[in-house]
């Protein structure tokens, strides 16, 4: 919940920008390349990555009542959303950089359409999930659960830059 309130904050810069496109602003592809790197790094391989690797998968050992197990889901298939569009948004970015300006209406689009379902997801996630999520750990799996976490956040600096490094050997 606490990542959630830093997810938030980049919202709120991409509402701001994908209003000033609106507006005949033109898209600026480098607070493009923050937002995209901030949601593929920290929202999804980070922050999703806990949920879906940690969390859901502990989840779906519990005998999870229906309404549950079909609110895990479709937490899940927001996240593969999420990543198709922040993709998408990426490939305009490049084309936006070559000078295509016909990218510019999909990227406001794309925005505008991560403005509205990242709180939606958060707010479901915060409010009805993680609350009934806990009932299913005991005190010494949260425990484990949140030491996980930290190993997890601990491994990710290692595998982004250990990644860098692969594709710059590769050039
Ligand atoms: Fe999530
Ligand atoms: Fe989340």
């Amino acid at each position: 919940m606490i990542e959630h309130r830093l997810i938030e904050r980049m919202i709120a810069v991409m509402d701001r920008h994908q209003k000033k496109i609106d507006g005949g602003q033109d898209p600026d592809p480098r607070l493009l390349d923050d937002i995209i790197d901030f949601l593929r790094f920290y929202a999804d391989r980070c922050h999703h990555g806990k949920e879906e690797e940690l969390l859901f998968r502990a989840l779906a050992e519990k005998p999870l009542t229906q309404t549950m197990r079909s609110a895990m889901e479709r937490l899940i298939s927001d996240h593969a959303h999420s990543r198709k569009l922040v993709g998408e948004l990426d490939e305009l970015n490049g084309k936006l950089r070559s000078g295509d300006g016909t990218a510019t209406g999909g990227i406001s689009r794309i925005l505008a359409e991560l403005v509205i379902i990242y709180p939606d997801h958060i707010c479901r996630e915060d409010r009805v999930f993680f609350p009934q999520a806990m009932k299913y750990l005991d005190p010494q799996e949260r425990e484990a659960m949140l030491q996980a976490f930290t190993d997890f956040d601990r491994r990710l600096i290692h595998e982004r830059y250990g990644n860098l490094v692969q594709g710059a050997e590769r050039r």
